[in-house]
């Protein structure tokens, strides 16, 4: 069997379904706060589960063949995951405050950019330096969760 499943092609999906939740938060956060907390929680847990995915299951499992380079890419996508954690954390608090959420657009350019790095710099490496066996136990961890 050839190692033709790739982890780039999943997590696209999984991206293109956020870039989707976060388009209708963008919409309903113009609307009525009903609509836009419905928005919000689906968009939230969807992201939640997909860095829980990334964290978790895919990173941890990356031992890069370019040790500088691969390693260099770790501490920016935490760092990029931890903003996303923390604007979740504080529009959480706006709907629990029967808040407005703000600034959607301005997050979503940023979700934008790092997914466009993850399926540039991130996934591509990552599919080229797993082996056969390792990309399988992923891909099944990420069919657990998703
Ligand atoms: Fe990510
Ligand atoms: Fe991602």
């Amino acid at each position: 069997m050839r190692n033709d499943k790739s982890i780039l092609k999943i997590m696209i999906k999984d991206h293109c379904k956020i870039e989707e939740l976060i388009n209708d938060l963008e919409k309903s956060s113009k609307s009525n706060f009903e609509s836009m907390t419905n928005a919000f929680s689906k968009f939230e847990w969807e992201l939640e589960k997909h860095i829980f995915i990334e964290e978790k299951a895919i990173f941890t499992s990356y031992s890069p063949e370019d040790v500088i380079e691969g390693y260099k890419m770790l501490p920016e996508l935490t760092k990029q995951h931890n903003y996303i954690i923390n604007t979740l954390n504080n529009w959480r608090e706006d709907v629990r405050k029967r808040r407005i959420i703000k600034d959607v657009y301005s997050f979503k350019e940023f979700i934008i950019k790092h997914k466009n790095f993850e399926e540039e710099k991130v996934y591509p490496k990552l599919d080229k330096s797993l082996t056969y066996n390792v990309k399988q136990q992923i891909i099944a961890k990420i069919k657990e969760i998703a």
